[in-house]
Formats: structure tokens, C-alpha cells, sequence
């Protein structure tokens, strides 16, 4: 660890949010381990773009956490790692309580044995179900509609009773849909299987899939598809680090949504792509699905009085952009 410089280790930092927040760190000062299993982590993004040491297990093994936390300073921990895939926690609710509750539980057991106290933890928009309004406040009431989600709320719930019980601080960021790749075009999304809107439309316009299929036409919403608010990867990056720096600063728990407080529809994302690509997309329209709600838009008001934090890319000309420029190079 470098004189002064806390050390931070980030849990799925291979991944997609965790990458792009190890390199946020890495350009803030901080010292950063990653911990991931590389189930979906890119072994090849951490060795070459963020050179870091990179620890490869699993937060569900708690004698390689011990070993880690006594060969390690570690100051505070971002915890990336879960799995995210909504229709698979339905079938598979086992695998998603396991890695999400228990893996995340090892870990804080493992931290307090350690005396590492300061957390930030990835939460999801996916915890407030079906929303009654938008944009959706962070005291919007909480009712999951699927494993992914409940498994997230319960996490939140064991961090707001490890604060009493252990002086245990934690941020927990509920996320809206993260999008995008660094403007550097050295990292981005690669999850596979994709199911991120954005992605699959990109990977339509290079020809990788014949076309993309717009689920439900015939929402309450201007033209009838569903609409998400999109944010940038490297803006909730950046509000990571704010959110670190206001727990090493003694900050108190907090909850805060991380959104831009407007959204964009299927169809207008696939506009976007048409005029960043310069390519057709073929549609396909298909029967909404079980369980997407129209509309969903998170206020990020609080994290930008609290945290300071201003999203640099809300346009999502710019979000799909970045994430052209990833594509491209990543499928060459
Ligand atoms: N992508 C989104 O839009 C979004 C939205 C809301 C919340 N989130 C949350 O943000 C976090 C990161 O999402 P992402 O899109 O970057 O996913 P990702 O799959 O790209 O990254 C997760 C990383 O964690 C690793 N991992 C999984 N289980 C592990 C374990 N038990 N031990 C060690 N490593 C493990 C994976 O190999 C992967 O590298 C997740 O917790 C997800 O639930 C994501």
C-alpha cells in the first residue's frame, strides 16, 4: 500500500461496474485488490487495462477471506459481486440466495473478524418492485417481485442491522440500468449470456444477432414501449468513489439511488443506436413480459446533495456512443 493511500479490495471487480470502478479508483490515488471467481469476470481486462492484483475465489470461501484480510490492509470493501440475471432467479432461486445472501454474509462475517468496517455495497432499482410512482425516491416502499431482488433487500437489511449491532458503515447504492463503456474504449460490457438492451441492440448493428425484439408496444407510455433510466458506467463509477470517500470521511449509513431521473424507451434507444451506428436495426415486436413494469426512473437527488455527485453523461446519444466504440473493438 502506498504511504497514506487507503487500500481498497473490490469484490467482482473483473466484471462489468466493478471494472470500470477499479479504474475510478486506480486515477482517484486508492490501492485496489480484486476479488472474483471469474464466472463472468474477463481475467484479460484486469491484467491488461487496470493492473491490479487480482485474487481469484469466491466471497462464499471464508478461509480464503481470512488469509486475504491478514495478508492485506484492506481500509473498506466494494462489493460488486452477486449474480444478475433476473430470469434465472426465478428458475434457479437456490443459486441466487447462495451467492447473493450467503456469499455477501461470508464476506461481512469475515470483515468484522478483520475490523473492516466501512462498506459499499451494489444494490438494485429491481429491490422496489413494481413502483407506485416515478421518479422513485429512496423511501419508495420495497416489495421484490423476483429472487434477484429480494435477494438484494436482504443484504440491505442485514447492513442496516449490522450499523447498531457493530458500528458497521455502509452505502448502499440502488443502481437503475447501468449502460455504457469508459470513453477511453478500453473497457465496457461483456456479459454472456447479454440480456441489457443497449448491448444486444449494438451487437444487432454489427451483425452478430439478426434483429432485436421489442417486448410489449401497447405500455401507457408515449410510444408504447417500456422506459428505463439509463446511467452511464463510469457516472456511477465516480459515485462510488464519492461514496467511499464519504465513509473513510466518518460518514453515517446511507441508501442512495443512483439514476438520472429521466428515461428513454425501447424505441427511442434503438433511434439512438440508428444514428450512432449509421445502421438499420430490424425489430421484431413481440407480447410484453410477465413482470416489466412500464416505466421506471430513479431521482438521484439525494446522492447529488449528499455525495456532490453530477453525472457526466445523462445524454444517451453519449451512453450509446461509448458503448459503440466498446463494441467494436471487443468483437473485432
Ligand atoms: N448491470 C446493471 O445494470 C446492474 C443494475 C443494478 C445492480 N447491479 C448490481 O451491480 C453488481 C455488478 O453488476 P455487473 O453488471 O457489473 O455484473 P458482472 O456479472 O459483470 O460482475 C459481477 C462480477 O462478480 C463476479 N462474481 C460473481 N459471484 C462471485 C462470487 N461469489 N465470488 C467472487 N466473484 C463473484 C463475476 O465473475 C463478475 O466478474 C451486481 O451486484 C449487480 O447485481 C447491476
Amino acid at each position: 500500500m502506498s504511504p497514506g493511500k487507503p487500500s481498497i479490495l473490490v469484490t467482482g471487480g473483473a466484471g462489468y461496474i466493478g471494472s470500470h470502478t477499479v479504474l475510478a479508483l486506480k486515477q482517484a490515488g486508492y490501492d485496489v485488490v480484486i476479488l472474483d471467481n471469474l464466472v463472468y469476470g474477463h481475467r484479460d481486462l484486469v491484467e491488461k487495462i487496470l493492473q491490479v492484483e487480482l485474487v481469484v475465489g469466491d466471497t462464499c470461501d471464508r478461509a480464503l477471506l481470512d488469509d486475504l484480510f491478514k495478508t492485506h490492509s484492506i481500509d473498506a470493501v466494494m462489493h460488486f459481486s452477486a449474480y444478475a440475471y433476473v430470469g434465472e432467479s426465478v428458475t434457479d432461486p437456490a443459486k441466487y440466495y447462495h451467492n447473493n445472501v450467503v456469499g455477501t454474509l461470508t464476506l461481512l462475517e469475515a470483515m468484522l473478524e478483520a475490523s473492516v468496517k466501512k462498506f459499499v455495497f451494489s444494490s438494485t432499482c429491481a429491490t422496489y418492485g413494481v413502483p407506485q410512482f416515478v421518479p422513485i425516491p429512496e423511501d419508495h416502499p420495497q416489495n421484490p417481485i423476483n429472487p434477484y431482488g429480494a435477494s438484494k433487500l436482504m443484504v440491505e437489511r442485514i447492513l442496516a442491522d449490522f450499523d447498531p449491532a457493530y458500528d458497521f458503515k455502509s452505502v448502499r447504492f440502488r443502481y437503475f440500468n447501468a449502460a455504457g463503456a469508459d470513453p477511453s474504449g478500453l473497457l465496457g460490457e461483456d456479459h454472456n449470456p447479454e440480456t441489457h438492451l443497449i448491448p444486444l441492440v449494438l451487437l444487432t448493428a454489427l451483425g452478430k444477432r439478426e434483429s432485436i425484439a421489442i417486448f410489449g408496444t401497447d405500455y401507457p407510455t408515449p410510444d408504447g414501449t417500456c422506459i428505463r433510466d439509463y446511467i452511464h458506467v463510469s457516472d456511477l463509477a465516480d459515485a462510488h468513489v464519492l461514496g467511499l470517500e464519504y465513509l473513510l470521511k466518518g460518514g453515517n449509513s446511507e441508501i442512495f439511488n443512483l439514476g438520472n431521473g429521466n428515461g428513454f424507451s425501447v424505441k427511442e434507444v434503438i433511434v439512438a443506436v440508428e444514428q450512432v451506428t449509421g445502421k438499420v436495426i430490424p425489430v421484431q415486436e413481440r407480447d410484453r413480459r410477465p413482470g416489466d413494469p412500464p416505466t421506471l426512473i430513479g431521482s438521484g437527488e439525494k446522492a447529488r446533495t449528499i455525495l456532490g455527485w453530477q453525472p457526466q453523461y445523462p445524454n444517451i446519444k453519449d451512453i450509446v456512443a461509448h458503448a459503440w466504440q466498446w463494441h467494436q473493438q471487443r468483437h473485432k
